[in-house]
């Protein structure tokens, strides 16, 4: 297994580009499915769950090529096997968002249940509902979802779907369902992170109708036939929102050269209240910081979009481990995803649990210690420890931080990080 080596102390500068978001690329990679028209998809990420979900699309007979420059093409007029198979799923939960495209299309999908994950259970029973409400039968059975429509259905049926908390996946996997379905579909209490923006946006372009999306009501009226499109994923907020906080935490000054600053509300609001200078400018964003102990420690709670996002939780950790004073941080969205915290505890930190809290006092050093990803988010929380850490610091497994992050440690060694991949 690969790891990264990093010698910390260094400040950042310079400039580096924000890729395409991961959260965006993979439900837009399924929503390829609901058409038999050639999709085009630009600024596609290069990261292993998006190898992953080619994979799994490839695997149903769909053809898709992806070039250097983060273009892959996608043709899915000879699908023809709408199956999610467990040994991809496993390794990937967002293998789930082929559930709805393949039924809208084809009247029938089966693709296994993701099962439990580091971070927490993460059911998808309120996917099952949803898809339900809009006519589908559904049964589980060895460890499969079944779904197939009524008999003598053609379409799904549109319906008003109203889930018990929100689901970013889940009302992704509505909205691609009810671009096809017949009649219209409301979508209350829905997720309102830009991910489902962009998706609505590429469905827009394929021929949806839909309004709303950014809001907790989407309205979609169901087309019978979607086309082909060229869609340009949109930047992914939290790995600029990781950038932001690593330049924060170790000092500098540094351009994210299509970074967007409107995504990230919460988490710039923090770094400045934290001591941080945030400017959002023409074609990216800007973050100036003196580092370390000229911080203060800053306490949030996680929540839907706009809120904090979970998925920034560990790396603003990292940030309060060296800042001044105490803060409160509350997990409310995975029951499980403080396991950073017995890293950076190795790594120097003061932090004390309480089931959803942390209490994180800041310390003015960590010292580098060799420590082990165990989760994707986790992982970048180690990262940005081991910048600001003396000595070297060794973050171990980092085939999670391949996952969902485009070339970090080449990213960081461009901006005067001292980082280098040791390969197994
Ligand atoms: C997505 C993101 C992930 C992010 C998360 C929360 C993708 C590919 N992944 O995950 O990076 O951390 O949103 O912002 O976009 N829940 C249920 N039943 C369901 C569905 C969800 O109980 O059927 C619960 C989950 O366990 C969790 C909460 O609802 O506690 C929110 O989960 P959800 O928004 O669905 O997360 P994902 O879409 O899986």
């Amino acid at each position: 297994m690969d790891k990264l080596l990093i010698r910390g102390g260094r400040s950042l500068q310079g400039e580096v580009l924000v890729s395409g978001a991961k959260n965006a690329a993979l439900p837009e990679l399924c929503a390829a499915l609901l058409t038999a028209e050639p999709v085009t998809l630009l600024n596609v990420p290069q990261l292993q769950d998006v190898s992953t979900m080619l994979k799994l699309i490839r695997n149903m007979g769909v053809a898709a090529e992806r070039a250097d420059d983060g273009t892959v093409h996608i043709n899915a007029s000879a699908l023809s096997t709408p199956e999610a198979p467990y040994e991809l799923v496993k390794t990937m939960r967002a293998s789930v968002l082929a559930l709805g495209p393949l039924l809208a299309r084809f009247g029938e999908a089966t693709v296994s249940l993701p099962g439990g994950c580091a971070i927490g259970s993460r059911p998808v029973d309120q996917h099952i509902k949803g898809l339900a409400a809009m006519g589908a039968e559904i049964v589980v059975e060895h460890g499969y979802m079944i779904a197939k429509l009524p008999a003598g259905w053609k379409r799904l049926k549109g319906a008003r779907i109203t889930t018990d908390m929100v689901t970013v996946t889940g009302t992704e996997n509505f909205l691609m369902a009810a671009a096809l379905a017949e009649g219209e579909t409301v979508l209350e209490n829905a997720a309102q992170e830009p991910e489902i923006s962009d998706l609505a946006e590429m469905l827009i372009a394929m021929g949806a109708k839909i309004e709303g999306h950014g809001t907790s009501r989407i309205r979609i009226q169901g087309v019978d036939k979607l086309h082909g499109c060229t869609h340009r994923v949109v930047a992914d907020r939290i790995e600029a929102g990781t950038f932001l906080c690593a330049v924060a935490a170790t000092g500098g000054n540094v351009l994210l050269r299509h970074g967007r600053a409107d995504h990230l509300d919460a988490v710039i609001e923090k770094l400045r209240e934290a001591g941080a200078t945030v400017q959002a400018m023409d074609g990216g964003v800007r973050v100036q910081s003196a580092g370390g102990a000229t911080l203060k420690a800053q306490g949030f709670r996680t929540t839907e979009y706009p809120g904090f996002p979970t998925d920034m939780q560990a790396q603003f950790m990292a940030l309060n481990c060296i800042a001044q004073g105490t803060a409160t941080v509350t997990e409310t969205i995975f029951e499980n995803r403080f396991m950073h915290v017995n890293e950076l505890v190795r790594l120097g930190a003061k932090i004390q649990t309480d089931g959803k809290v942390a209490v994180i006092e800041g310390t003015p050093r960590l010292s580098g210690a060799t420590v082990m990803a165990t989760d994707l988010r986790a992982s970048a929380s180690l990262v940005i420890a081991g910048l600001v850490a003396d000595g070297e610091t060794v973050v171990d497994r980092i085939y999670h931080l391949d996952r969902g992050y485009d070339c970090m440690e080449a990213k960081l060694r461009g901006i005067g990080a001292d980082i280098e991949r040791l390969k197994a």
